[in-house]
């Protein structure tokens, strides 16, 4: 009897050792404790014994059940433990690795321009106006004083809808609609940043959709030197204060008088003969602006004998190239991930 016991004990402990994990430790435990187990059953052959044998015998199976059951909780120990340095292995975090950067959108830069000047404008207190693409003649070229028999009215030179509206060829119409809301609402003092449009095939300089940004500001009194000074404290916040500009005289049908206003290179500043920016001429060209014309004036509500008014109006790529050194417009728009995240 004492022979069976001992060979159970070894194939006990023996299979422990062999059992390769917490669920097998298991099986092993409910092939020996458990109620049809192999130790179970040799209890079961207590009853059947002689009186003077059974002490010996049930002292004897105790006595291996302690053991094995020692045996089992020291293999379900080192089991456990095996099994959580597997996990911890499995789960390991290298802190030391480089992250994955995130990408993140940014701005065009024709935005980054438009809020440049529009964050100008706002901090002298000019409020933002703004027009629709589509317009009318009438606020495209008549109220503006541009003659019938212009030259920008044609087709090679305007889009035309086939309802007789044009794209807006500037940005100036919303300097007339502004007016005519406000005509009974004075002062004024707005810029009109957007989109304008014309019949141009794409180049390294032109492009049919384009956007242009507007000034306005009428009130009594008002006079070139107003309009000088805003322009000079506009180019000195853009390009850096030492920036000088010039006034070359010019013709615009809406304004009289007209002026080209250019900026000294924030560049060079004139110093390099072989500049990239303004090609050694020292200037920049910026805007066109003058004083508002009194038929515009009157055609829009407003008294020319009270309240006069000046203006201004520049495009937006070409600035944005040379702020940015851009040498061909139409990076800005070919959407070429590469070029714009640059900015
Ligand atoms: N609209 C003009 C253009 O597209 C620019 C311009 C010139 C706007 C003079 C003005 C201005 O308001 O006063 O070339």
């Amino acid at each position: 009897m004492s022979g069976q016991l001992t060979d159970l004990k070894n194939r006990a402990l023996a299979d422990f050792a062999a059992a390769d994990g917490l669920r097998a430790l298991e099986d092993c435990k409910v092939a020996i404790f458990g109620k049809k187990g192999e130790l179970t059953g040799l209890l079961k052959q207590l009853g059947g014994m002689a009186a003077e044998e059974r002490p010996a015998f049930g002292a004897a199976v105790n006595q291996v059940r302690q053991e094995l059951e020692a045996a089992m909780e020291a293999r379900k120990s080192e089991l456990a433990a095996a099994a959580l340095s597997a996990r911890l292995a499995n789960e390991r975090i290298d802190v030391t690795m480089p992250g994955k950067r995130r990408k993140r959108g940014r701005l065009h830069p024709m935005s980054l321009i438009m809020n440049d000047i529009i964050a100008i404008f706002m901090g002298m207190g000019y409020k933002i106006a703004q027009g629709p693409d589509i317009e009318t003649n009438y606020y495209n070229f008549d109220a503006l004083n541009i003659p019938p028999e212009h030259p920008a009215r044609g087709d090679s030179d305007t889009f035309y809808t086939e309802g007789g509206f044009v794209l807006r060829t500037q940005t100036s119409p919303v300097q007339v609609r502004t007016m005519e809301a406000n005509c009974q609402n004075l002062p004024i003092a707005i810029i009109a940043p957007g989109k304008t449009f014309r019949a141009d095939e794409a180049d390294a300089t032109h492009t049919p959709v384009f956007h242009q940004c507007e000034g306005l500001v009428i009130d009594r009194g008002l006079t070139m030197g107003d309009l000088k000074g805003t322009l000079l404290a506009f180019a000195r916040e853009l390009f850096g204060g030492d920036t000088r500009v010039r006034f070359r005289p010019h013709y615009f049908p809406f304004t009289e008088p007209s002026a080209e206003m250019d900026a000294s290179c924030f560049v060079c500043a004139g110093k390099d003969a072989h500049c990239r920016v303004c090609r050694g001429e020292g200037w920049i060209e910026l805007l066109g602006c003058g004083m508002v014309h009194p038929r515009v004036l009157d055609m829009s509500g407003i008294d020319p004998a009270v309240y006069s008014g000046f203006a201004f109006g520049m495009g937006l790529e070409r600035l944005a190239m040379q702020r940015f050194a851009v040498p061909d417009l139409r990076l800005f728009f070919e959407n070429d991930v590469k070029f714009l995240q640059q900015f």
